[in-house]
């Protein structure tokens, strides 16, 4: 299967790479070589291509400089991907777009369906959704934009680096405890997409979106304080309310996604994440020394 990416450097992105089966032809471009921020040029490389299917890896990921930058997140993450479809589906390829669990309001404590409404709190969830919008107006068969969410990885910047750093010159942290999401393991992403893409070009399947989180769902404190368990740091996790970590850009509460139709359409289960984990921490060259449950 001959894959074109958008992306090499992102969290995602990378773990493609690394996850390709042998005998896959992987195309990632990355800025230089495609610059989202110019959507025709996107465009016009996925027409060039020699591809079977698109995969947009790249996206305006800083949700709080987003706040100052909206116009140009809306670009990079609306109408980029928009034309990435227009372009995929005039050649008769398909689409995998990622897009967020920051869609939705964070309201209630179920977990959001794919066609549950949007509601964005946020300028990056904005521009994701504007996303969304235009791939499933535009996509053609083979088409799916896949929700993911709070994705770690051994590269980049995230949750558990971010921990990881902190563990060195602390033994007390405060982490918020009133959000709620599944994290989710770039290799998971990569291999779920990897399974899934031979299933999508042989049914020639209408758009359509999916969820994909770690389980079980857990608090960003959960998540903080198994981190620190797994790596063997001795810091405590002090539970406090977002309003008490005041940041640019408002995140939802609520933010557990749904992930029942990739496993009952395509027999693909939510990850277990301390798996995720535990395999991150090995490819950090930490030794993991994984016991219990995360709370
Ligand atoms: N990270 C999360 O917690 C999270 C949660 C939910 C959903 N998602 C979604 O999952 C997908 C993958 O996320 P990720 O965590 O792998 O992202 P990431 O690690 O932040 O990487 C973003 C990638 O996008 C590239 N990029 C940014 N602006 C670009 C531009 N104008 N032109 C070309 N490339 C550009 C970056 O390239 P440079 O290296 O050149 O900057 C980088 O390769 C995204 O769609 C994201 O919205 C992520």
């Amino acid at each position: 299967m001959k894959l074109l990416m958008f992306g090499k450097t992102g969290q995602v992105a990378t773990a493609l790479q690394a996850c390709c089966p042998p005998g896959w032809h992987l195309i990632a471009l990355d800025r230089a070589a495609a610059d989202l921020a110019d959507p025709e040029a996107c465009a016009a490389l996925i027409a060039g291509a020699d591809a079977d299917v698109v995969i947009n890896a790249a996206a305006y990921t800083a949700v709080d400089r987003a706040e100052e930058q909206e116009a140009l997140a809306r670009r990079i993450n609306g109408d980029a991907p928009g034309a990435m479809a227009r372009a995929a589906a005039r050649k008769g390829i398909g689409l995998v777009h990622l897009s967020t669990d920051y869609v939705f309001d964070g309201s209630g404590t179920r977990g959001w369906q794919p066609e549950d409404p949007v509601a964005p709190l946020n300028a990056y969830g904005r521009s994701k959704a504007l996303g969304e919008v235009r791939v499933m107006a535009a996509g053609g068969p083979g088409t799916v934009v896949i929700r993911v969410s709070s994705v770690f990885s051994a590269t980049g910047g995230n949750f558990v680096r971010t921990m990881l750093r902190l563990a060195e010159t602390r033994d007390q942290v405060q982490v918020v405890a009133d959000q709620v999401s599944g994290p989710t393991a770039a290799k998971d992403v990569a291999r779920m997409i990897l399974t899934l893409l031979p299933m999508l070009s042989s049914a020639a399947k209408p758009p359509f979106i999916a969820h994909y989180a770690g389980r079980p769902d857990v608090s960003w404190a959960g998540f903080a304080r198994e981190i620190f368990r797994q790596a063997g740091h001795d810091v405590e996790v002090e539970e406090i309310p977002s309003v008490a970590w005041p940041t640019p850009a408002r995140r939802p509460l609520n933010a557990r996604l749904d992930c029942s139709l990739l496993a009952a359409r395509f027999g693909i289960p939510r990850p277990d994440w301390r798996d995720g984990l535990a395999e991150t921490l090995a490819d950090l060259g930490i030794q993991p020394g994984r016991s219990g449950t995360a709370g």
